[in-house]
């Protein structure tokens, strides 16, 4: 049983194409303004690229994409395939662990970049039975980093999530998130995202925390995105590029 992936999340996956489709155009836009030197990609835990945009993709000569889920590769080859041949890009899905791997394919391909795809803020849920799940996602998350020394890589991932009432009758979802970018851009020399646009999402309860504000070295410019997941329950997303002198 896969606790972040297989078909559940496929079924989320599709039916929630309008729901999620302003955190994807965000998401697209984030990634079109980033210049990655390198041709290569490692791509983790894609799934079937849901939210990945094939535009983005198509900068790269060569795509290695590796998840957990046996069903990942054939719907991914579904949504990108065609764009991947027609581009010219050749690439290869492996069905397998890619903690385990990771450092076995940064061998093989010295000079790709890595992009880690919605998948450091499950950590958490992967923890063996028994384990301190906050243990194994630092324990973790510090060895990724540790491999990742003087790479180009990036990652979005979940920071919080929760239930939130949504927006107010009549707000607009992609103007909302607009402004909820714009908003939760720290100001310059602010480390500390701020947290206000959250109010837009009218969070209540308890959130969750995916345990990942370590992932970026301190300097990394973040984008925070808002992520209806579903209609009364939100994460916030963060995305960062890491150049390979930051790490
Ligand atoms: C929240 S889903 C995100 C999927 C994808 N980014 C998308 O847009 O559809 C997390 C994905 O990470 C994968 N995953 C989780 N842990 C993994 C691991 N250790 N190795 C490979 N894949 C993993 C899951 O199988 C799942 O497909």
């Amino acid at each position: 049983m896969n606790p972040s992936g297989g078909l559940p999340w496929h079924f989320r996956a599709w039916r929630s194409k309008a729901l999620w489709s302003p955190t994807c155009g965000q998401l697209a836009a984030w990634l079109a303004q980033l210049q990655p030197k390198s041709k290569q990609l490692i791509l983790l835990g894609p799934s079937a690229g849901w939210m990945l945009p094939s535009a983005w993709l198509l900068r790269f000569d060569y795509i290695h994409a590796i998840d957990l889920d046996p069903l990942a590769h054939r719907l991914f080859a579904r949504r990108h395939g065609a764009a991947l041949k027609a581009g010219g890009v050749r690439w290869q899905y492996q069905s397998a662990n890619a903690l385990t791997e990771l450092p076995r394919l940064l061998q093989a391909y010295p000079q790709a970049c890595v992009f880690f795809d919605n998948v450091l803020g499950q950590l958490r849920f992967h923890a063996p039975k028994g384990q301190d799940p906050q243990l194994f996602a630092a324990q973790h998350l510090r060895q990724i980093k540790r491999h990742l020394q003087g790479r180009e890589w990036g990652s979005v991932h979940d920071l919080l999530s929760g239930p939130a009432q949504g927006l107010a009758p009549g707000q607009d979802f992609p103007l909302a998130c607009e402004a909820i970018a714009a908003e939760s851009r720290p100001p310059a020399g602010d480390t500390q995202p701020d947290t206000a646009w959250l109010a837009a999402a009218r969070p209540h309860g308890q959130w969750l925390d995916h345990l990942t504000d370590a992932v970026f070295p301190p300097s990394t410019p973040l984008q925070n995105m808002a992520w209806a997941f579903k209609p009364r329950y939100w994460h916030w997303l963060q995305a960062g590029w890491v150049g390979p002198d930051l790490t």
